[in-house]
């Protein structure tokens, strides 16, 4: 009896039959209390759960979409009786991510012309970011948007007054620059040929918070899964690095933003900040510290060269993992 409702409540939770059509599940998001499913023929993508939450995410995906961002097109908004829900268009089977991921596995590099896909999406999104710039020029909170006063209290051991300094003198330095809708976890994850999506992080924030930290984004995933291997998917030479932000710097120029790569320090230690928080969390949950301690460290390596002034060198990360 019970592994036959057990199996039953699995089965419930794999495959969904709604508006008359049959949806595989892909994954719970406990922050917007929601969940995904893909529609059998892998198409279209349900969003279902938290009244509040899916309608604030589907109308931010009808504004931007229509503000020229590449992201699916939204197919579907209502309300059932105790949930929303919209439907998106799939962006494609493969994201960069997995493109990326299977390259670097079967060849040890990633091919430059999958590289140069990926930055032609990315650059579209980014002129769509600053073009639309003017829509989005309300006052921002950086600091709830990176969560930084989850990380100081999750973490008194951590310098409270350098974190100060540091931020302090980011937010003096990013005022120069226009605000804009952000997607909060750009990553080649989340890119595909036809699309960028999971805006489950979004928020505003000046220009550049996800582009110029992308590439790198991996790197805060090179802790120890086990003792040969990392959970970092792929690795982006620092030439191809360089090309990325080449062609970065080229869209933000023509678009009228001077200088964009001098921001890069700043932002990827805001990402360093943001990507700590929840961390003691999840590890008291498990009982496993080892990504705490890795975005730690990696945290007191930023702020120390941020404030010396000196160039963060995203490919010491891997130095500072432990088992
Ligand atoms: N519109 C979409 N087009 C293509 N794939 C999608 C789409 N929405 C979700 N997915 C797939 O579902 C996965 C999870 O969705 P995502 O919104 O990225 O959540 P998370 O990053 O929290 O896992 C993605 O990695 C992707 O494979
Ligand atoms: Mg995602």
């Amino acid at each position: 009896m019970k592994t036959s409702l057990n199996k039953e409540k699995k089965y419930q939770k794999e495959i969904l039959k709604f508006k008359g059509e049959k949806w595989n599940f892909i994954k719970e998001r406990m922050l917007t209390n929601s969940k995904i499913y893909k529609s059998i023929d892998g198409l279209k993508y349900l969003h279902i759960g938290n009244n509040k939450n899916i309608k604030k995410e589907a109308l931010c995906i009808k504004k931007i979409k229509r503000l020229g961002f590449p992201i699916p097109e939204l197919l579907e908004y209502d309300k059932t009786k105790k949930q929303s829900y919209y439907i998106e268009k799939s962006a494609g089977d493969k994201s960069f991510g997995d493109k990326f991921y299977k390259e670097y596995f079967s060849q040890s590099k990633i091919n430059s012309n999958t590289l140069e896909s990926m930055c032609d999406v990315v650059c579209l999104f980014l002129r769509s970011q600053i073009r639309s710039s003017d829509y989005f020029n309300s006052k921002y909170d950086l600091r709830k948007n990176i969560m930084l006063k989850n990380i100081l209290v999750e973490n008194p051991d951590l310098n409270h007054i350098k974190v100060e300094l540091c931020v302090s003198k980011i937010e003096n330095r990013l005022y120069s620059l226009p605000t804009t809708f952000s997607h909060g976890d750009l990553t080649p994850r989340n890119i595909f040929e036809n699309g960028i999506i999971d805006i489950e992080f979004n928020s505003i924030m000046p220009v550049g918070y996800d582009v110029l930290t992308l590439p790198i984004m991996e790197r805060f995933w090179g802790f120890k899964k086990n003792k040969n291997e990392t959970y970092e998917n792929f690795y982006l030479s620092e030439k191809q690095i360089s090309h990325y932000f080449k062609r970065i710097e080229a869209e933000a120029k023509i678009n009228g933003i001077k200088d964009f790569l001098t921001f890069r320090n700043d932002f990827i230690l805001l990402k360093a900040i943001w990507s700590l928080a929840n961390e003691k969390y999840s590890a008291k949950k498990s009982g496993d510290t080892s990504k705490l301690n890795f975005r730690k460290k990696i945290l007191i390596y930023c702020i120390d060269k941020y404030l010396n002034n000196e160039m963060i060198e995203t490919k010491k990360f891997k130095t500072f993992i432990t088992i």
